[in-house]
């Protein structure tokens, strides 16, 4: 029987009630498919930071960097400022793990409701592929009060009063910043997965940026994006500014089939694409490197208000589970998950709340299990 090792946080909120039916479903996939899961527990999180002052340990990342996927929960806590944990632990692993990609399928299931009039399974599918280790999110910026004087606000101090006339320091009592930076590599490599993917696919890939605006930095991308497309003859492309797609995604969502998109957009964006494949709890993501550690979550947050009632819908993050054994090579097993959740869903017993239901998290976990094991 095949052997797997796979390391978990379940993390804040509602992560440990959500992640127990993910592994719960696993642990039934393998049973049916021939393999079996060690999960090794870690407690990082809320609880860990305020008891420790830890959040993730340098030790603890080169530990998981030895196995290739690992299962998160949910990341954030109201007793913790915003962007602590959210920062030291979720955004330090997809960093440091160099998990360049965040696949993120937007995939209405059969049976559920969309807010979008009209719109079928067959119109919502497609994959948003956000880059996931640059852009806004590299960490540098800032704040500067009058007088003080930085390097960065040199600079920009400069450029300013060069094109505007405007002195910062004496204009304005103090300012915020925070730099956008995109590599040539690290657009080439998620724009290259993107188009691998749309092969394998509808053979499209569509890019988002704001290059009319942002063009030093997205102008960049969308050279590059241009560049990659040129070895690609058979696949088709178009180029969507950021505000425009969030038009047609709830216009027109069936022209979709790759996405391809900068960090910080990929995370907007993709809400929206949550909200059409009928909502944040049936929205599940990996954030993947393919050859180093991946890690698989849902794509909602840690819903504190929920925390311990056995009420929120797990099925975002037994999908995610059903992406992170794909990502160890268990395809059948994978399908198997999602096509069980299809089963959940269409036969509409067993639903949470957000779905019209009464079920509680676990009953919807067990319907699933079982449906794996039995049918
Ligand atoms: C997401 C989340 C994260 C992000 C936060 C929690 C850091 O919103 O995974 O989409 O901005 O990437
Ligand atoms: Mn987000």
């Amino acid at each position: 029987m095949t052997q797997y090792k796979i390391p978990v946080l379940p993390g804040d909120g509602i992560g440990p009630e959500i992640i127990a039916e993910g592994r719960k479903v696993i642990d039934a996939a393998g049973e049916r498919f021939g393999f079996d899961v060690e999960w090794i527990e870690y407690p990082h999180g809320a609880d860990h930071y305020l008891e420790t002052g830890e959040l993730i340990s340098e030790e603890t990342l080169k530990e998981l960097s030895r196995y290739p996927a690992i299962y998160l929960g949910s990341i954030g806590d109201p007793r913790v400022a915003p962007g602590i944990l959210e920062k030291g632990i979720l955004l330090t692993a997809r960093f440091y793990f160099d998990q360049y990609i965040n696949l993120r399928p937007i995939k209405l299931l059969d049976g559920v409701w969309t807010p979008i009039k009209d719109k079928t399974s067959k119109d919502i599918d497609f994959v948003v592929v956000r880059e996931n280790t640059e852009d806004f999110y590299i960490g540098i910026g800032g704040r500067a009060k009058k007088g003080e004087s930085k390097d960065l606000l040199e600079v920009r101090r400069t450029l300013y009063s060069a094109k505007f006339g405007l002195d910062i320091e004496t204009d304005s009592e103090e300012i915020g910043y925070q730099i956008g930076l995109i590599s040539k590599e690290g657009t080439r490599r998620v724009i290259e997965y993107a188009f691998d993917l749309a092969g394998k696919r509808k053979k499209h890939v569509s890019s988002v940026d704001k290059a009319n605006v942002l063009s030093d930095i997205y102008g960049f991308w969308r050279e590059e994006f241009n560049e990659v497309s040129a070895k690609y003859p058979d696949i088709t492309t178009d180029f969507n500014f950021v505000d425009a797609i969030t038009m047609w995604f709830v216009k027109n969502p069936e022209w979709f089939d790759v996405v391809v998109t900068p960090n910080m957009f990929g995370d907007i964006i993709t809400d929206l694409g949550a909200m059409i494949q009928g909502g944040l709890g049936l929205a599940p993501g990996g954030n993947i490197n393919p050859t180093g550690t991946s890690m698989f979550e849902p794509i909602h947050g840690s819903a504190p208000k929920y925390k311990g009632q056995n009420k929120v819908n797990p099925i975002a993050t037994i999908w995610a589970g059903a992406m992170l054994i794909e990502q160890l090579g268990e395809k059948e097993a994978s399908d198997m998950i999602v096509s069980a959740i299809q089963k959940n869903i269409l036969d509409g017993k067993v639903r949470t709340y957000d779905m019209g239901g009464r079920s509680s998290t676990s009953d919807v976990g067990d319907d699933i299990a079982r449906r794996i094991k039995e049918e």
